[in-house]
Order: C-alpha cells, then sequence, then structure tokens
C-alpha cells in the first residue's frame, strides 16, 4: 500500500484555486504510490462560531469536492472527523503531554486569537493538540501541508518523541510535506500575497467552483504592472510572476517554455490564456461535483465506509496509547 500519508482541510468557506494546484492535485497524484488518508476536519472548525446547517452542508460538500478533484475512494480513505471518535479521545489525551507554553507559541493561535477577539476559546488553543491526534492515530508517515501548518507540525513531532520517550514506540514520527509548485498561488488583485478564501475581494480570489466565464473574467482583472514585459521577478512583477506560474503548474510547462510562449510581451494575452486554461481544467471538477451532489446516496455510503475503516485503524493506535498510560481494558473486551 505504501507509506501512510493523512491530510485534512476545514469545511469552512470554499476552496481557492490556490488548494486545488497547491494541495488537491497533489493529494490526488500521491493515491498511486501511497496509502492516503483524506479528512474533512469538522471538529477544528468549531473552534470559530459556525452557523450549524451551514457547518453540516459544508462538511457533505467538502467531501463531494475531494471526490470531484479525483480523489477515489478505491484507493484512500475520505472521511469526517466526528465520525471517528478516537480523534478527540486522543487529542484528550495528548494534551497533557503538551505544554501551554508550546501552544503560546503557535502562531496561528496568535492571529486567531487577534481576529476572534470576543471568542478566544480554549479550543482554539489547543487545536494543534487534535492536530496532532488526526496525524498520529494513523501512524502517518507524511503530510501534505502548507507552509502555514509547518509549526503545527513540529509540535506535533515534538509530542509524539516525547511520548514514544516515556512509553516505547506508540507513534510513528511524521515528516512534513511542504507542497513547492503551486503552493505558492497569489491573490489576483495584490498579489504579493497568498490567495486567500477569505480575501476582501471576489477578484482576488478563484473558486475551485467559479464557472468558466467567472474564472476568465477574474484573470482579465489581474493585476499586473507597467513594465510591459514577460518574466518571472517575484521581487518587481508579483502579478504577471503569479500568472506565468499558474499557467505552468496547469499547463506543466516548464519557465523556458512559459517565456518562450509569451515572448510577445502581451499582458493582455497573458492574462487571458492563463484564465482559460485554468477555467478548462476546472470545469470537470465542477460537472463532476455537481453530478455527486445530486447523488447523496452514493456520497453517504462513501463517507460511511471511509468513517468504519477509519475507526479501525485508530482504534488500534488509541488503545495502545490508553493501555501504555495505564488506563485499564475493558473488563470483558470491546464490543
Ligand atoms: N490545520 C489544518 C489547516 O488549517 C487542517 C488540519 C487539521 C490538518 N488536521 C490536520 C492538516 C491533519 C493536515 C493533517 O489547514
Amino acid at each position: 500500500m505504501g507509506p501512510v500519508v493523512f491530510s485534512g482541510a476545514q469545511p469552512t468557506g470554499q476552496l481557492t484555486l490556490g488548494n486545488f494546484l497547491g494541495a488537491l492535485r497533489n493529494w490526488v497524484a500521491m493515491q498511486a504510490s501511497h496509502d492516503c488518508i483524506f479528512c474533512i476536519v469538522d471538529l477544528h472548525a468549531l473552534t470559530v462560531r459556525q452557523d450549524p446547517k451551514e457547518l453540516r452542508e459544508r462538511s457533505l460538500e467538502l467531501a463531494a469536492l475531494y471526490l470531484a478533484c479525483g480523489i477515489d475512494p478505491a484507493k484512500s480513505t475520505v472521511f469526517i472527523q466526528s465520525h471517528v471518535p478516537a480523534h478527540a479521545e486522543l487529542a484528550w489525551l495528548l494534551s497533557t503531554f503538551t505544554q501551554m507554553g508550546e501552544l503560546e507559541r503557535m502562531t496561528q493561535f496568535k492571529d486567531k486569537a487577534q481576529r476572534h477577539r470576543q471568542n478566544v476559546n480554549a479550543g482554539l488553543f489547543t487545536y494543534p493538540v487534535l492536530m496532532a491526534a488526526d496525524i498520529l492515530l494513523y501512524q502517518t508517515e507524511k503530510v501534505p501541508v502548507g507552509e502555514d501548518q509547518k509549526q503545527h507540525l513540529e509540535l506535533t513531532r515534538d509530542i509524539a518523541v516525547r511520548f514514544n520517550g516515556l512509553y516505547g514506540q506508540i507513534f510513528k514520527i511524521p515528516e512534513p510535506m511542504i507542497a513547492a509548485d503551486g503552493a505558492r498561488v497569489k491573490d489576483l488583485q495584490e498579489p504579493s500575497k497568498k490567495m486567500s478564501k477569505s480575501a476582501e475581494s471576489e477578484l482576488a480570489r478563484v473558486m475551485i467552483l467559479d464557472d468558466p466565464k467567472e474564472v476568465v473574467k477574474k484573470f482579465k482583472k489581474a493585476v499586473t504592472d507597467g513594465l510591459n514585459q514577460i518574466c518571472f521577478d517575484e521581487e518587481n512583477q508579483p502579478g504577471v510572476t503569479n500568472l506565468l506560474d499558474i499557467w505552468c503548474v496547469v499547463t506543466g510547462h516548464s519557465k523556458e517554455e512559459a517565456l518562450a510562449h509569451f515572448s510577445h510581451n502581451q499582458y493582455g494575452r497573458l492574462k487571458m490564456e492563463t484564465g482559460e486554461v485554468v477555467a478548462a481544467a476546472l470545469s470537470p471538477v465542477r460537472e463532476e461535483f455537481a453530478r455527486l451532489r445530486r447523488e447523496e446516496g452514493y456520497l453517504d455510503s462513501i463517507l460511511r465506509q471511509g468513517a468504519l475503516q477509519a475507526r479501525q485503524r485508530a482504534g488500534r493506535t488509541l488503545a495502545d496509547a490508553y493501555r501504555v498510560v495505564g488506563l485499564p481494558p475493558l473488563p470483558g473486551g470491546d464490543s
């Protein structure tokens, strides 16, 4: 089956072109050679106040989107975090092996605490411990994540090493896989920033489910510069460089090929063509997504099967961890 890979995304907001090129496409490719587990982390989403109906809807949508992008449930395990109680259970255990000081140093916590001042809840603080539990439950070897999650991965490793040092080899020590290509898709309006689903301007971000016309429109309005030369120069021409990067990732062409292709130095054509290749790449995903959302029974069966598989695997690690710290097994055994 190959090395175990675990990754997850929160069912909040819609996913962007950046998520597609930087994460989902790599997940899909990894399925051929790895034992992949892809999770919809709805418990993590609760750390910010959610509308219940919306949260439920978004979780199912995200599952459909995973499949529409090419995650194959025959090869990979796809499930919703709250369907596997072991995540919350291991998180509790691991929280007793995590220091307050370590959590206080997490930059994401500091950021979010700033942005949600009226709701700095304890779950927001212990968010990285739940993430550690997600990863460690499956003896995960590799965790594909964006640069912004690197610190959480390091904490996960520290917790695992600490626990193993006290009790023996209970957890595999996971390695981060920081996506290189496409992970750097920038905001179309402020190209010095990462493309984010929370960007203020609609024009700044392309969503995976945008229709082709919208995609092309957003690219046409992308911010460039007044230099009228098409080259890779992140510092002086972040907008043009972003368009070139996107064109390369989507078409599979090299930088040299891109420069030759766009040697006419016409920004209008660069924007138009990039918009068109992106629209063409997203179209099949959008259509498959619409089909899956109509087939609710199918999606339900995938999520049920994924959760049952995940429960089995996670249950083994949780039982081992409980045993070694001295929690007594249920007399007579489980079930
Ligand atoms: N914190 C991650 C994010 O915001 C989501 C996540 C939760 C995750 N658990 C995970 C990612 C486990 C990888 C592995 O992107």
